[in-house]
């Protein structure tokens, strides 16, 4: 994957700076952001960045997919939606402008397609998950050539569709990008000739009859991910090329539970975990996690997802023995060199924490 040369690159220590604000559907902001030293944004098509909201009750974290391409490195643009109940999220709504400066960490994130320009591929999303196939089609369609991607988004309405002039600009330019819509149900007084209900088998056929030789991205609600699965599992596709992004925790049965290791946090077994940096040490539960025990001493720990993907929750680990079961969020690198995420590491005994 091509990379920038010779351009300073951003470093999540400078604030960014919001450029534009753009609504792109119902309840749907884009936020472009430029760093105001004038500094390039080197990532990966696929890669989110976490952002600091000052709300009134204190920081929050938000994880937000890049939706922008690293193709187009002088600016970042951001794709939320903020469903009802929206705390984090309404408060970029309401509160962000041209101007307004933000914190953000990252870049971060594995959901990246690592896979030769001439591979063809699949992406299959619904709702918000549209945003990591938006930049993942945009870097593709910029490098030039004829990059082979079905795209399907999926959406309550048409009027939800997001990002439509902008892929069929592009797909009208390279005809190998083909796009396809499924919608729920119609907008009143709208006509809509493409396909309707939930998005199934005889639709995947006929979209992309090829799909066994194509390498396959979904993102979307875990249910919605959940039925991709079992369609393409019973279509007999090997999986080893399938992958997915969650935008919130897996929600897992018992019979989708990894089997991870023999060791299993014990709700009887009671730690300590000690917070070297604030002087802080509490006894809990080998369930409990290094985040939760850091709140029952009064720290605050930063954190964003809670689910072990965004990375927010880094901390480093002086002693001791945790159980981690993480969703990517951290690198082999990290561990090695005694990180951990709070979030997801349970403590397994006496631990002691740079926090
Ligand atoms: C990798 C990743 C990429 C994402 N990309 C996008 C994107 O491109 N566009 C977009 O609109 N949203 C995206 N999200 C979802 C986003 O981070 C928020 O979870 C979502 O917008 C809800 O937050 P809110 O502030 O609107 O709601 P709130 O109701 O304020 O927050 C939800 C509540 O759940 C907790 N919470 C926050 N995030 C999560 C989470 N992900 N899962 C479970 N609980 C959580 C919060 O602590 C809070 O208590 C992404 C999430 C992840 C993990
Ligand atoms: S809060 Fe996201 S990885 Fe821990």
């Amino acid at each position: 994957m091509p990379r920038l040369v010779g351009a300073r690159t951003w470093k999540d220590d400078e604030p960014l700076e919001c450029v534009s604000v753009v609504p792109d559907g119902p309840g749907v902001v884009s936020f472009s952001f430029r760093s105001p030293s004038g500094a390039w944004f080197d990532y990966q098509p696929g890669q989110f960045l976490t952002l600091e909201l000052p709300l009134p009750g204190g920081k929050a974290y938000r994880t937000y997919t890049i939706s922008s391409s690293p193709s187009r490195p002088l600016s970042i643009t951001l794709t939320v939606k903020a469903a009802g109940a929206s705390v984090g999220t309404r408060w970029m709504l309401d509160h962000i402008t041209e101007g307004t400066k933000v914190k953000a960490i990252g870049p971060g994130g594995i959901f990246v397609p690592d896979v030769p320009f001439d591979r063809k591929l699949l992406l299959i999303s619904a709702g918000s998950g549209v945003t990591p196939m938006m930049s993942i089609t945009t870097y593709r369609w910029d490098l030039g050539g004829a990059p082979d991607i079905c795209f399907v988004q999926c959406a309550r309405r048409p009027s939800e569709l997001v990002f439509r002039r902008h892929l069929e600009h592009m797909a009208s330019r390279v005809p190998s990008i083909q796009l396809h819509y499924v919608v729920r149900e119609d907008d009143p007084h709208g006509a809509w000739s493409g396909y309707r209900g939930q998005f199934n088998q005889l639709m995947l056929g006929l979209m992309a009859p090829d799909y066994l030789e194509r390498e396959i991205y979904c993102c979307g609600p875990e249910s919605f991910m959940q039925a991709v699965r079992d369609m393409l599992i019973g279509f007999g596709y090997d999986m080893d090329h399938y992958h997915q992004e969650t935008f919130t925790a897996p929600v897992l049965t018992e019979a989708d539970a990894p089997v991870l290791d023999d060791v299993v946090p014990d709700p009887e077994s009671s730690s300590e975990v000690i917070f070297s940096r604030g002087g802080a040490s509490v006894i809990c539960a080998e369930t409990d996690t290094i985040l939760t025990a850091s709140r029952g001493a009064g720290l605050n720990i930063p954190s964003g997802c809670n689910f072990g993907i965004c990375g927010t929750c880094k901390v480093r680990k002086l002693a001791g023995e945790v159980h981690m079961v993480h969703n990517g969020g951290i690198s082999e690198e990290d561990i090695e060199a005694g990180y951990i995420l709070a979030c997801c590491s349970h403590p397994m005994g006496k631990v002691e924490i740079d926090a």
